[in-house]
């Protein structure tokens, strides 16, 4: 049973669809991508990347390179003070340490050790290929998790009942080992960084999800006051969690900057991007899930690791999600980093919960498959109420709704049970698989400003990035909704630190840690008006209104706080852009959920793989913008199966960088890759998280997709693949 609407609450109606916020700007090309800022007298940058994988930098030779046309200056190590360490009770962005500058150390293939400035791109690369570096290698573990010189560190470990002894009462268990590899996001804008220092101000304009996390890592790489500093993040060309984390060459630009008087700006190459960027790391997990005589699941003992930096803070968390899935009481999972000599992993859609899923759902379908029971009738026996690691109750939960209304939509009951049965006239071999997911449902104070005028405009600031997710759609829906104004002159100011503090954009958070904002500040501007005509018929929209009441506008703010938040909260978000809260809130815990259909088709002597269609329904609670929702189910499932099927970052075992650093190599499924893909919404609001009902949802998209396309390769072929990508070479 779901839990109940609070006493004389109503459930928010459904959300009409409505055009893209953006539609008509992105088609005529009117769309300002931060890579696309040019401002006069601009300087461009390129970086030199680091030809050792680890040592000291000796020497760095600028001549060539100061000697080729159009090159103004050379930044090298010598440039750069070392930074201020993170202020004291710094809380989440702001109490990280600064990502290095330019330094002697080299701690992976393809770290910068000079930048170049010119007055064109082209003098740029020619100088930036023209710098010799000399250095001192020192031996390297190469971002091998297995090379000798790695070490591992044991992390938090979650626990919930006595798997150890539940397991014991086991009548039926598998116990397997899954593989995920490293991979990178390749968003089509690139990490870049614009640059301007005037009147003792820095501006920065920076293609992020998260502008004032910008902002502190600035100001502690390069010293300086962070009340200086102004970042901005109008329109990001594709995030996924690379340019959720500071990355290191914004404090390059800025120090240019400031070094040059000049604006300078700088985009990664895609090579050094690979390098420089954070990235998927490899994650090994160990399943052993156990059933009892009746054929339920009741032990889980679940061991992972996953390919660390030296110094990185990217948690290996992957239980996080898998505890919620089947309601099993009895859960054993332990995590560690493996630390080796590469650049610091992080956060890439579905961070977790996407390796995590593929080793978890591989496994139910192992376990199904050895108590002779049909794959969606066993997950389906396992719905579950409370969280079982805190005990809290599920706000709600829909994915037994989700598997029932995607086995219907999908005809899993005419499957023929048994693996490598199913063949076209042509001796394809055909497969259907399942698979499921979740992901927590995270959210954050939200602080908006709402201006009306009489002019027809209106301006709503809130925190917030678009990353093309839709961010801007999903605003101006519930805007649209609650008050009469003028949708074509709406201003929707996000990802700008000089209008609001701005929260990082991550972690599925963003439409449930803004619609409450956008309703408390339209409720107020309701108010606001009310009072300002003080009983007065003024008919017309609100900008009328104003002018009648000869008002040039109205302006109010609302603070919202997530569900438990104390005011302290709204403090750590003006100070640091860090108020995070759940997915466990004080009286429930909270998930979205998704189940995967997929049908794949292996060609009888290429042995290729295709994926013809794939059924996907998700609870994801209200669903606010049904364009840009489906949009994100559509894209989480073309990328699982990217990586169920193409993705590996290699390494380059001589160098210990990657060797793939191009999308020419770094394989990603085409158009001609993707089949039908059908998507639903269970469409039921969460009575307990907002108003709204709204829960995560661009990441759940993506949860348990992976393996629905391989339990359909086991289904087609008998062949249990563990290890992703599942490629030709492993069907033969
Ligand atoms: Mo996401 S990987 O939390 O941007």
């Amino acid at each position: 049973m779901p839990a109940q609407l609070p006493a004389g609450q109503a459930p928010a109606a459904p959300f009409a669809d409505r055009a893209r916020f953006d539609a008509r700007d992105k088609v005529l090309g009117r769309t300002h991508f931060t890579a696309d800022v040019a401002l006069p007298g601009m300087l461009y940058a390129m970086t030199v990347p680091a030809t050792i994988a680890k040592g000291r930098l000796t020497a760095v030779s600028t001549d060539a390179a100061m000697a080729v046309p159009g090159v103004v200056r050379v930044l090298t190590a010598a440039d750069f003070a070392p930074p201020k360490p993170p202020p004291a009770g710094a809380q989440g962005p702001a109490a990280a340490p600064a990502t290095p500058t330019i330094v002697p150390a080299i701690g992976y293939r393809g770290a910068p050790v000079a930048m170049v400035l010119a007055e064109s791109i082209e003098a740029a690369i020619e100088g930036a290929e023209a710098i010799r570096a000399s250095y001192a290698p020192a031996p390297a573990s190469t971002p091998l998790i297995t090379s000798p010189g790695a070490t591992r560190e044991a992390a938090e470990p979650v626990e919930a009942g006595n798997a150890a002894r539940a397991m014991r009462r086991a009548a039926t268990v598998v116990e397997v080992e899954y593989e995920s590899p490293a991979q990178h996001h390749n968003p089509i804008e690139m990490l870049s960084t614009t640059a301007v220092w005037q009147g003792g101000r820095l501006t920065i304009y920076e293609a992020t999800q998260g502008a004032q996390m910008v902002k502190a890592n600035v100001a502690k790489a390069v010293a300086i006051d962070p009340a200086t500093i102004d970042v901005r993040s109008s329109y990001v060309g594709g995030g996924f969690g690379q340019k959720g984390a500071a990355q290191r060459q914004t404090a390059l630009v800025a120090r240019a900057a400031m070094l040059t008087g000049r604006p300078v700006k700088l985009v990664l190459p895609r090579g050094q991007v690979f390098h420089n960027a954070t990235f998927r790391p490899l994650s090994r997990h160990k399943v052993k899930l156990g059933a009892d005589a009746a054929g339920r699941m009741i032990a889980v003992e679940y061991d992972a690791d996953h390919q660390q930096s030296r110094e990185g803070q990217f948690p290996p968390e992957y239980h996080e999600a898998q505890t919620q899935m089947y309601g099993i009481a009895d859960y054993h999972g332990t995590t560690a980093n493996v630390r080796i000599d590469t650049q610091a992993p992080g956060y890439m859609r579905a961070p977790h919960p996407h390796p995590a899923s593929f080793a978890f759902e591989g496994a139910v379908d192992e376990l199904a498959e050895k108590l002779g029971r049909d794959p969606v009738a066993f997950r389906l026996q396992h719905d579950a109420v409370a969280d079982p690691v805190t005990g809290k109750p599920l706000s709600s939960r829909f994915l037994n709704d989700c598997i029932r209304e995607g086995a219907r939509r999908f005809g899993w009951d005419r499957r023929d049970p048994r693996p490598g049965a199913t063949r076209l006239a042509d001796g394809t071999q055909v497969g259907w698989g399942v698979g499921c997911g979740a992901y927590p449902s995270i959210t954050t104070a939200n602080i908006a400003t709402l201006r009306v005028s009489a002019d027809g405009t209106t301006r709503l600031a809130l925190s917030g990035h678009e990353m093309g997710q839709g961010i801007r759609t999903v605003i101006a829906a519930a805007l649209l909704r609650a008050i009469d104004i003028d949708a074509d002159k709406l201003d929707i100011r996000i990802g700008d630190t000089s209008v609001v503090p701005q929260h990082i954009t991550a972690g599925s958070w963003g439409t449930a840690s803004a619609l409450p904002a956008v309703e408390a500040v339209a409720a107020k501007m309701t108010a606001a008006m009310a009072e300002l005509l003080a009983g007065r018929t003024v008919t017309g929209n609100l900008h009328r209104r104003l002018a009648a009441a000869k008002r040039p506008f109205l302006e109010v703010e609302a603070t919202q706080l997530a569900p438990g938040q104390q005011p302290a909260a709204l403090a750590g978000l003006r100070a640091a852009g860090f108020a995070l809260t759940g997915p466990a809130y004080p009286d429930f815990t909270t998930f979205s959920y998704i189940a995967h259909f997929a049908e794949v088709h292996v060609e009888p002597r290429t042995r290729r793989v295709r994926v013809p269609r794939v059924v996907s329904i998700a609870d994801c609670g209200r669903v606010v913008s049904p364009r840009t929702a489906e949009s994100q189910v559509r894209g989480g499932v073309v990328w699982a199966i990217g990586s169920a099927l193409r993705e590996e970052t290699e390494v380059d075992p001589r160098y210990g960088g990657w060797l793939n650093n191009d999308l020419a190599d770094y394989v990603v499924p085409v158009n001609a890759d993707i089949g039908a893909i059908e998507v639903g919404f269970i469409d039921r609001p969460d009575p307990l998280l907002n108003a709204v009902g709204a829960k995560g949802l661009g990441e759940v998209a993506m949860v348990g997709a992976a393996a629905a396309v391989a339990n359909a390769v086991h289904h087609a072929t008998g062949r249990r693949l563990r290890r992703m990508p599942i490629r030709i070479e492993h069907l033969l």
